[in-house]
């Protein structure tokens, strides 16, 4: 049953993905460790943003969300999780708090925590792999989701990321390791919709030029996160980019300035989603209101 609804949307895919993850968990994993390892990072919650907008974006293209649908978005689901438990790990932001709890080096050990990374990215691709939709969309959605999380898209943008630590990037630079780490997997997550929601190559056009949007605004809203929120709002270490060397947009902009930015960048998402019927995809951008009202 179509939603216009978009809390109710995000209430209803929110709990049918956790339903999912803890299913698939039990079924596909067969050592009662791992599972709890990959369990503890998935289960902890996160806004579930990716998923959700794959999801959503199949809803405003007229399909009906099936479990198969709901494999695919847990996939997806999966790999950022991944990206997540190794963006902790020591050698890389070297945090120990994440969704939050205990990240899961500090939980379960490092090298437990770098071996579940590789099972959630691998697990992911393979939940995409086994839904059955149609073959040809599926593989197509496979290319796109290991292009845009792997060696030129979030793999190159954590790599500029570790590599700028400690020197300053210019704006220009901030851009495109941010595009990068964070922006391409949205955009990911949003073209995979469109493959499977058949969408026209205008509607393509607009959705994923609304994805690259909300994928920039995404990252600025983390910065500006890492600035304006405590530890406990954000359920992660707060108040350490610019302390740890970390090239941040809110820091190197000033946090007014990068909350007008995200402002620009929300009123254009909304020109790229004028042609669709106001589902659910526009109100996304609520997400950001948090480190947009000062009160
Ligand atoms: C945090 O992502 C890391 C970034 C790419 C900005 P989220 O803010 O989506 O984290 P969760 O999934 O809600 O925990
Ligand atoms: C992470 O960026 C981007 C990823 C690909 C995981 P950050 O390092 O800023 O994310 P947080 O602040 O730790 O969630
Ligand atoms: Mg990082
Ligand atoms: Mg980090
Ligand atoms: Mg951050």
């Amino acid at each position: 049953m179509p939603t216009k609804n978009y809390s109710d949307f995000v209430v209803r895919y929110s709990l049918t993905l956790n339903d999912f993850f803890q299913k698939a968990f039990v079924a596909r994993v067969q050592n009662p460790e791992l599972r709890e390892i990959l369990s503890y990072s998935v289960l902890a919650g996160g806004k579930r943003i990716r998923p959700l907008l794959f999801l959503a974006t199949l809803h405003e293209l007229g399909q009906e969300i099936t479990d198969e649908h709901i494999k695919v978005a847990g996939g997806i689901e999966l790999i950022h999780t991944y990206s997540l438990v190794h963006d902790d790990l020591p050698a890389m932001d070297n945090d120990d708090y994440r969704r939050g709890q205990l990240t899961s080096h500090k939980k379960f050990g490092e090298a437990q925590a770098i071996l579940s990374g590789d099972a959630l990215l691998t697990l992911g691709i393979n939940w995409i792999a086994m839904a059955k939709l149609d073959a040809s969309a599926i593989q197509q959605v496979i290319q796109i989701m290991t292009e845009t999380s792997g060696v030129n898209g979030m793999i190159e943008g954590q790599y500029l990321d570790i590599v700028s630590t400690n020197h300053e990037l210019s704006l220009a630079e901030i851009k495109v390791m941010e595009e990068k780490k964070t922006a391409e997997l949205i955009i990911g997550a949003v073209k995979s919709a469109c493959v499977l929601g058949q969408a026209t190559e205008e509607q393509t056009e607009n959705l994923v030029s609304f994805a690259e949007k909300f994928g920039q605004a995404f990252q600025i809203y983390d910065d500006l996160v890492d600035s304006l929120e405590t530890s406990a709002e954000a359920g992660k270490a707060t108040s350490k980019d610019e302390e740890r060397g970390k090239n941040n947009y809110a820091n190197t902009q000033g946090i007014a300035s990068a909350q007008s930015d995200l402002t620009e960048l929300i009123e254009l998402m909304k020109q790229d989603l004028a042609a669709f019927d106001a589902g659910v995809l526009p109100e996304f951008a609520n997400v950001f209101k948090k480190v947009l009202v000062n009160d």
